[in-house]
C-alpha cells in the first residue's frame, strides 16, 4: 500500500515526494532525526522526541523549518492519513538544499531547512516475539564521532555494525570505547545485577534515549536500584540479565553477548517486567 509522507508543508503520495540532489541530507549526512512510536494510533512519548530534536537542531545551529508546535499536528495528521495503528513516525530536518555543493554552510535566510516525515507501519509492535526469546549481541570497537549525544543521520558505521552482528550469527552489536560499553547501534545499553540495573551515564559519548530516561524513571518507581556508570564486555557476560532500549524496540531483553550466555539463556525477571511496565505506562500517556 501507498503511503502519505510530509515534504516540506506537503502531504504527498510517497512516489510523487522528491528531494533535491543537492540537499545537504543527501550530500553530507548534514541532517538530524527522530523516531516516535505509535501504538494505537497515538504517539509514545512525543513531547522528550521533539524537545531533543530541538536540541540536535540547536547544537548544529540548524533552523527548525516549522514552529516547534506544529510538529505535532503533522504528526498527527500523517498518522491519520496513513490508518497507523501500530509503528513508528519518522522525522528528519536537513540543511536544506542550496544552489551548489560547498562545505560551508549556506546562508539560512535563502536555504530553509528541508522537513520530511514518513509513517512505517509495524503491527502487533508491542507483541515483538522476539521480546520473549531475547537477542544476541557481539561487541564492536566505537569509531564513530564525539557528537553521539546529536541524533544525526550519519549511520553509516552503525548499519555496519547491525551488519557484522548478522554475519556472527547474532541480532545486533553493542559498541566498545576504551575497553567500555557505550551503547547499542540504535539502542541503550544495561546490564542487571541482582535488583541493580546499570547503564552508561549521560554524555556526548551516547544518544539520551527517550526510551532510557522513561525505564529509568519506571525502575526507581519500583523500587529498582539504577546505576549510571559505564560497564566492559566481561562485567556484562557475568551480569544475571542485559537489555537495550529504544523508541522502536522498546525494552529488548539481551540473553547473549560475544557468545557468553546470560543466566538461564532466556529473558530475565527484571527486563521482562520493566518491558511490561513500560508498554503499559507508554499507553497511558500516549498523545
Ligand atoms: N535509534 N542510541 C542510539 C545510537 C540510537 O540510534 C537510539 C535510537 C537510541 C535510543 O534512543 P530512543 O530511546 O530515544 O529511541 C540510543 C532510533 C530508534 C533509530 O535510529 O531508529
Amino acid at each position: 500500500m501507498s503511503r502519505i509522507v510530509y515534504v516540506n508543508g506537503d502531504y504527498l503520495d510517497e512516489a510523487d515526494a522528491k528531494v533535491s540532489v543537492f540537499d545537504r541530507g543527501f550530500l553530507m549526512a548534514d541532517g538530524v532525526y527522530e523516531v516516535t512510536s505509535v501504538l494505537d494510533g497515538k504517539l509514545i512519548a512525543f513531547d522528550g522526541h521533539i524537545e531533543r530534536l530541538g536540541r540536535s537542531l540547536s547544537e548544529l545551529d540548524m533552523a527548525s523549518p516549522v514552529a516547534m508546535d506544529e510538529l505535532l499536528g503533522i504528526h498527527r495528521e500523517l498518522v491519520d492519513r496513513n490508518d497507523l495503528i501500530d509503528g513508528l513516525v519518522y522525522l528528519q530536518v536537513t540543511r536544506g538544499a542550496p544552489a551548489d555543493r560547498d562545505f560551508e554552510f549556506p546562508d539560512p535566510e535563502e536555504t530553509p531547512s528541508t522537513l520530511v516525515l514518513f509513517t512505517q507501519s509495524k503491527p502487533g509492535l508491542a507483541d515483538n516475539p522476539q521480546a520473549k526469546k531475547g537477542i544476541k549481541i557481539i561487541s564492536i570497537d566505537d569509531i564513530r564521532w564525539g557528537r553521539r549525544d546529536i541524533k544525526t543521520v550519519q549511520l553509516l558505521y552503525p548499519s555496519m555494525g547491525k551488519m557484522m552482528a548478522k554475519k556472527a550469527g547474532a541480532d545486533d552489536a553493542w559498541l566498545v570505547e576504551d575497553g567500555q560499553v557505550t551503547e547499542g547501534t540504535s539502542n541503550n545499553a544495561y546490564i542487571v545485577k541482582g535488583n541493580r540495573i546499570i547503564t552508561r551515564q549521560l554524555s556526548n559519548d551516547i544518544l539520551h534515549g527517550i526510551t532510557r530516561a522513561a525505564v529509568l524513571r519506571y525502575a526507581r518507581e519500583a523500587q529498582m536500584e539504577v546505576e549510571e556508570r559505564a560497564f566492559t564486555i566481561a562485567e556484562a557476560q557475568g551480569a544475571d540479565e542485559a537489555f537495550v532500549t529504544s523508541a522502536s524496540a522498546f525494552l529488548m531483553p539481551v540473553v547473549e553477548i560475544d557468545g557468553a550466555v546470560l543466566g538461564d539463556g532466556k529473558p530475565g525477571p527484571v527486563a521482562t517486567r520493566l518491558r511490561e511496565i513500560y508498554i503499559e505506562e507508554s499507553r497511558k500517556t500516549a498523545i
